[in-house]
Parts: C-alpha cells; structure tokens; sequence
C-alpha cells in the first residue's frame, strides 16, 4: 500500500484514515461510502498556495468543482483560500447555499444556458469565461439590462492537447471548446469583447487537457497564450491582466503513474510566463490555474464490501463488491486503472491476483482488472484508493443504485457530508399519471 496522507495500517491491522479505522467506517455508515482524507485535501490545496507564493507572481487558484463538489467541498476550499470554477447552475447553487463568496467563483461551460448566465449575474460571481460568440452576445445584453459589467475572460483553444506523458500540437484544434487561435476566432472575440458595453475583458483563458505529467504541454500552451495576449494588449489595447491555465495536473492512481509536485508544474507555468511577458514588452499577468483532480482525486478512498468470488480455473479470478460503474463510471469510460486493499486485512501480505468486479447488470463493469490482494472473502471490506475526483461527481443511480455517503475524516473524527441516498430518494421523483394508478402495498 503505498503511503499517501494520514493513511497508514492500525494495531488491528486494519487501514486506517484519518485516524478513523476504515472497518468501522463501513459498519457505521455502510458500503459503499466515499471517504475523503481531510488533511490530505488541505495539504494538497497549501501546495499550490506555496508553489505560487515561491513563484513570486499574482496568482489564483481556484477549485475546479467538476471533479467533486458539494457543500463541506466548497467550505473547505473557501476556508484554504481558494478560488471556485464551476460549470453549471448546480455547482454554482452548491457553492453559493455554502456560503461561498460569490466574487471568488467563475463560471465555465460551452453551452452555458440563459437561465446559468442569468443566476452569475444575478449572484455577482467573480467573472464568466466565454465560451463563444454566442455566449459572448448573449452575456453582454443580458448584463446590460441588469445594468452590470461583469469580468469575463476569453476561452481560447491554443492548439496544444496534452495526455498524462505526450503533448499534440493541432493547427486548428478541432473541439467543442473555446475561441480556436489558429483561425483568427479568437482575435474576433477579443475585438467584440472589447465592444461589448456590457463586459469586461480582462483576461484569457486556456485548458489543455487532464491527467498531464509533464510541463511541456502547459509551457508551450503559455508560449501561443502570451504571443496572442501580448498582440491585444500591445495592438489592440485590451487591458488583460490575467492568464488563466486552467487545470489537468496529474495524480497516482497506479504504480506505473508518476505524476510531478504541484511545484514543478507551478515553477514551469510560472517561468514561461515571465520570460515570454518580458520578450513580449507587457506587464506580467496574474496567473490562474483550475485544479480538480489533483485536489480530489488522492484525498478520496472508496469503501466496499466483498460479495462473491468466482473463480474459472486457468482463466481468472473475480470478486464482487457491493458498489461499480454507479458509484465510480471512470473505469467503465476510460479504462481508468485504481490500487486496491483488502481494508480488514491491510497489514497481511498479496495473497492472490483477482479482478473486481462491480455489481452492475453490463460486463463491462470491472472496477479492476486482475489486481494483488490479500485472499478477500464475502464481509471483507476492499478500500479503492484514488476515487476523490469524477467519481461522486459522476456517479448515477444505474439499476437504481442509491448513491452512497461520503465522508470527511479528520483526527479520529468522521463527518457525513452527503449523507447516503435511500430507496425512497429513488422514487422521489417518480410520478404515476393519474389514469395507471393502483393501491400500494408497501413492504414494510
Ligand atoms: N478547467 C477546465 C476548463 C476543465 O475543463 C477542467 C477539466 C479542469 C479545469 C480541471 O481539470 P483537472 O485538474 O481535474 O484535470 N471526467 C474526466 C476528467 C474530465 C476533465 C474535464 N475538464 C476523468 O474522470 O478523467
């Protein structure tokens, strides 16, 4: 079991975390359940702030909510002095029912719909990164008939795609996101930006990509980003003040994973800005950045409970858990690779490979692909290591699965902070049109 925060084995030879012994977590608030390591999300957030503060540039980070976001997230991120990205009406509705200041959040998305724009507005949010003209028109009236000037930034897509170890350059980057630079959009953008009386422009914005364990990709991004904001500050007098990187810094998620401290990213980010402001004759701009995974993902254990074990001699070895693709879709889209322990017998030497398997009715629903592990029999709890980012915020109830709880530990302490979905949250929503119903006879 690799180390990683306040994870370690207890006396009872038991994982714990967060000074809670995880067995005890799943008697008490069953299985499966998301645990979240809550110094382990504290520490990761005091890395970026310290990485900047080494840089010795005006930065921003601010929490990219796609990869988990509920209220004690928005609390916590608040109270680490972070920044918020959002990209919807219901991050942003979590975030603002929490209490978040509404000027530390910006608001995301290609397709940001009226009614989205309108609650940012009508919230006072931090700024709104522009997506396309469309979005660019439709924002600008809107704030105009609220009397407002809201700060946007632009989204430009700068030709360079990264994945975890290579970089693509694209001529024209063919994607749903963002002004293209290559085709003079993004030119066209700043130019109705800067007309657009009810806006203001005051920054750029890119994203290349996720999962990224080298700098290239980020220090060739910043070089096209600062080549195209040094042309609108110097030729078309835009008054930018703020670069914004987005996210995609990497995480462990198996041995072969080696990602980077948050500090080299941040130092590499950092110096090509600098060099290429000082080549460029502008002024150093802020820099933001959007981390979700690196914050979430390696703070967040999933619990389960062995099911049952199948074994085809010569062939392989499968152990069912209680949870799957609902509870954690990533394997099932990306073919996303986790670590695993038997929690109750973390301390005992791997026994034996074996997959496991979720319990959703699809053959594709493999959480883990022939993995080393003590011999887990039905009761034993297996803890997934890694599953803080896209997983919660990408779960469904798929069979009807009721989402499970997730819950912050701390010192020994364990807080509920979604509490787990029940039967009856399923049917919440159901409605039976008047002319098919029927008696119930619930089971009591
Ligand atoms: N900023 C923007 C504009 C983004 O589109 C994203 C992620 C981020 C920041 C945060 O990226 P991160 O630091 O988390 O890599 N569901 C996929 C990941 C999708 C990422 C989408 N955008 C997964 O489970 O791997």
């Amino acid at each position: 079991m690799p180390s990683l925060g306040t994870r370690r084995v207890n006396d009872r030879g038991h994982l714990e975390i967060g000074g809670c012994d995880t067995v005890e977590l799943a008697e008490r608030f069953g299985t499966p359940l998301y645990v979240f390591d809550e110094a382990l999300l504290r520490e990761t957030c005091r890395e970026f702030h310290a990485a900047f503060r080494k840089a010795g540039l005006r930065y921003q980070v601010a929490y990219a909510g796609k990869a988990f976001c509920t209220q004690a997230m928005c609390r916590l991120v608040e109270e680490e002095g972070l920044h918020l990205d959002v990209v919807s009406a219901g991050e942003l509705h979590t975030a603002l029912t929490a209490g978040f200041p509404p000027e530390k959040i910006h608001l995301h998305g290609n397709n940001k719909s009226r009614d989205e724009l309108i609650y940012g507005l009508k919230a006072g949010i931090g700024g709104f990164v522009v997506d396309n003209f469309y979005e660019l028109d439709l924002l600008a009236e809107l704030a105009e008939r609220q009397g407002k000037r809201p700060n946007i930034l632009l989204r430009v897509t700068p030709g360079v795609e990264a994945h975890t170890h290579e970089y693509i350059q694209t001529g024209q980057q063919d994607t749903k996101f963002g002004f293209d630079l290559a085709s003079g959009q993004a030119e066209a953008a700043v130019r109705r930006a800067q007309r657009a009386r009810g806006l203001n422009l005051v920054g750029l914005h890119c994203h290349i990509g996720s999962q990224i364990f080298e700098t290239e990709g980020f220090v060739l991004a910043v070089e096209r980003m600062m080549e195209f904001y040094a042309r609108a500050v110097n030729e078309w007098d835009a008054s930018l003040r703020i670069l914004n990187v987005g996210g995609g810094f990497g995480i462990r998620y198996v041995e072969e994973d080696r990602p980077l401290p948050v500090e080299a990213y941040v130092a590499a980010i950092a110096d090509a800005v600098k060099r290429e402001a000082l080549r460029r004759g502008v002024v150093v701009p802020e820099v933001w950045v959007e981390p979700g995974r690196r914050i979430a993902g390696p703070a967040g254990t999933t619990l389960y409970t062995v099911g049952a074990r199948k074994e085809i001699p010569g062939v392989r070895r499968y152990i069912a858990v209680d949870g799957g693709m609902a509870d954690n879709p990533r394997p099932i889209i990306y073919q996303a690779r986790y670590e695993a322990v038997v929690a109750n017998r973390a301390g005992e030497p791997v026994e034996e490979l074996a997959a496991v398997a979720g319990k959703f009715c699809e053959t594709g629903d493999m959480l883990i692909w022939d993995t080393p592990l003590a011999r887990a029999v039905p009761g034993d709890i297996l803890a997934v290591f890694g599953t803080g980012a896209y997983t919660y915020s990408m779960a469904s109830n798929y069979n009807r699965a009721p989402r499970p709880a997730v819950v912050f530990v701390r010192d020994g302490r364990a807080d509920v902070v979604v509490r787990r979905e029940t039967l009856d949250d399923l049917i919440r929503l159901d409605q039976i049109p008047e002319r098919m119903r029927k008696e119930q006879h619930p089971v009591s």
